[in-house]
């Protein structure tokens, strides 16, 4: 039995004029069904309209206001809670191949109409069109991985046996989940935590990124659509006042599953270790934050194959991922030709409309661009600026957009080394020899990924020895970890080291019975 074995979605080669032409159909397709619209949240099953709403912007050209979600209010709230803890009693004895057959039908669904749902997350945060389209098959691919993880913790584990005694290990689920996510993965990462929760028999109340509610409603309706019991996930959304706090503080919530920066982060560690009045556990906390990606390049690496790596990495989603480079640690010896590489490839990188298939785009919001730049204002004054250092001109489009931009000869002190910025900036820093630039690269708080790139196998042995990282990569950009493959959590800073998609993550949802009876 079981299911077939597991393969990554394959992505759409946009180079092909007749897969282009279907992602600009999609385009018009998604302008004309959802613009323009007000979305309900859910909550017991039931779709709930009204209220006070609030707007999505698109980070391309924010005068244009694309979609509406409802304001939460704080008894919306309570009666999710309620929902899903009367929920939890049905689901926590439900049969795990119906939990997997679910997932796999969703999966099918997604597949069905992927270019819509890149489309729909492009409008909201800006991706282009192959960066959209990473994440919606890395939820296919999520889909098709909790399928089958389902049904491996199902089975539980095996124990030295007793000659006079039955005895097994079982894990259990263990309660309402709060699932609270980020706007720059908002399909793949919410869809993460909450498939965890309820692969496990939990119930949940995912509460999505403000900017980006539609990439998470299409997933939970999905769900809905493959036959999840309705009451199984409530949908809310709305304000931190009422939905951030007093979320992860309610008594009746068993875990929160968070990932965002390292500032909530450790607000939701902390305010979620306080036991509440009529709470009966340890509130668990999976909290995956921010990330100051390093890239290491000794001195016999292949430079070109290096250099590729740390645009990507660097400038894909306008450096807005947690993976994301953001320092470049060179040995002396090859430093010099090394950023004129990366300037040259970084140099080339165009700034346009995402939704044109630009490949640098706006970031987020005005905040958030204001925010980078003045990291790039302050950079002017502490390291040597060689590309960028402006924002971008599009024409006439109102967005976050900001050039390419490279300073070098950073110092370690920086905080163009030390603080996530969120943006297309990267620091170059010299090293005296590849043993300094290991120490260098983990001179950080953060520990999400890096890359480390050499040809001589005692260095890349003592680099997966040293590199204080959840994601290393050996002679490869730090970006685009796949689901099931390359399980995803940071050290440090970077967070609780949860590893989605990876062999271990449905036990952070789960508590272990052991049951032994004599015959
Ligand atoms: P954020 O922390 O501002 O927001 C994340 C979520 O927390 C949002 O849904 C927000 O509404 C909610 N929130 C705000 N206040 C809250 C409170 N008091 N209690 C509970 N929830 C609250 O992060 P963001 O700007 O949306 O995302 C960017 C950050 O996410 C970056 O730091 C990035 O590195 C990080 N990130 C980490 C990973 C990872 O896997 N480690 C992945 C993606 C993004
Ligand atoms: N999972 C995303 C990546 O690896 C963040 O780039």
């Amino acid at each position: 039995g079981g299911f077939l074995p597991f393969g990554h979605e394959p992505y759409f080669d946009f180079t092909q004029p007749d897969v282009a032409d279907l992602q600009r159909a999609a385009f018009r397709q998604v302008r004309e069904k959802y613009v323009g619209q007000t979305f309900p949240l859910y909550i017991g099953g039931q779709r709930i309209e009204g209220g006070e709403t609030f707007g999505i912007r698109n980070p391309a050209d924010t005068r244009e206001t694309v979609w509406h979600f409802p304001k939460a209010t704080p008894e919306q709230l309570e009666d999710a809670i309620a929902a899903a803890k009367t929920a939890f009693e049905d689901w926590r004895f439900s049969d795990p191949l119906q939990r997997a057959t679910i997932f796999k039908r969703a999966g099918e669904l997604l597949r069905a109409r992927r270019m819509e749902f890149n489309a729909v997350m492009t409008l909201e945060n800006g991706k282009n069109w192959p960066e959209a389209d990473g994440e919606v098959a890395e939820s296919v691919d999520h889909f098709e991985v909790f399928a089958r993880e389902t049904l491996r913790w199902a089975a539980g584990k095996p124990v030295y046996p007793m000659p006079d005694e039955h005895v097994t290990t079982v894990y259990e689920p263990i309660g309402v989940v709060a699932c609270i996510s980020p706007w720059n993965f908002p399909s793949a990462i919410p869809l993460g935590m909450a498939l965890g929760a309820i692969a496990a028999g939990n119930t949940v109340i995912w509460k999505p990124a403000s900017e980006t509610p539609l990439s998470s409603l299409l997933m939970v309706e999905l769900l809905y659509q493959a036959g999840l019991p309705r009451g199984v996930i409530q949908f809310l959304t709305g304000t931190d006042d009422v939905l951030g706090d007093p979320l992860v503080d309610h008594k009746d919530i068993r875990m929160v599953a968070f990932t965002g920066s390292r500032e909530i982060g450790c607000r939701i560690f902390e305010r979620a270790a306080r036991v509440q009045p009529g709470q009966k556990w340890l509130k668990r906390v999976m909290a995956e934050m921010g990330g100051k990606d390093p890239t290491v390049v000794c001195a016999d690496a292949d430079l070109e194959a290096a250099a590729l790596g740390i645009v990507q990495s660097t400038f894909g989603y306008a450096g807005q991922k947690c993976s994301a480079c953001s320092r470049v640690i060179a040995e002396e010896s090859i430093y010099d030709s090394l950023l004129e590489m990366v300037t040259k490839l970084a140099s080339e990188v165009k700034v346009g409309l995402p939704e044109d298939n630009a490949p640098l785009g706006p970031v987020i919001s005005a905040g958030s661009a204001e925010r980078i730049m003045k990291y790039v204002e302050s950079g002017k004054k502490t390291a040597r600026l060689v590309l960028g250092g402006e924002r971008a001109d599009v024409g006439k489009r109102e967005g976050g957009y900001v050039q390419p931009t490279i300073f070098a000869d950073v110092d370690s002190t920086n905080p163009l080394f030390q603080e996530e910025i969120f943006g297309p900036v990267l620091a170059f820093s010299r090293a005296r020899d590849w043993r300094h630039a290991i120490e260098l690269a983990n001179d950080s708080d953060y520990g999400l990924t890096a890359a480390f790139y050499s040809r001589d196998p005692h260095k890349l042995a003592e680099a997966r020895r040293l590199m204080q990282v959840g994601n290393l990569y050996l002679n490869r950009k730090c970006t685009g970890a796949l689901s099931g493959t390359h399980a995803f959590g940071g050290y440090g800073m970077s967070g609780t080291n949860a590893k989605v998609g990876g062999p271990d993550y449905l036990f952070w949802f789960l508590q272990t019975k052991t049951i032994a009876q004599r015959y």
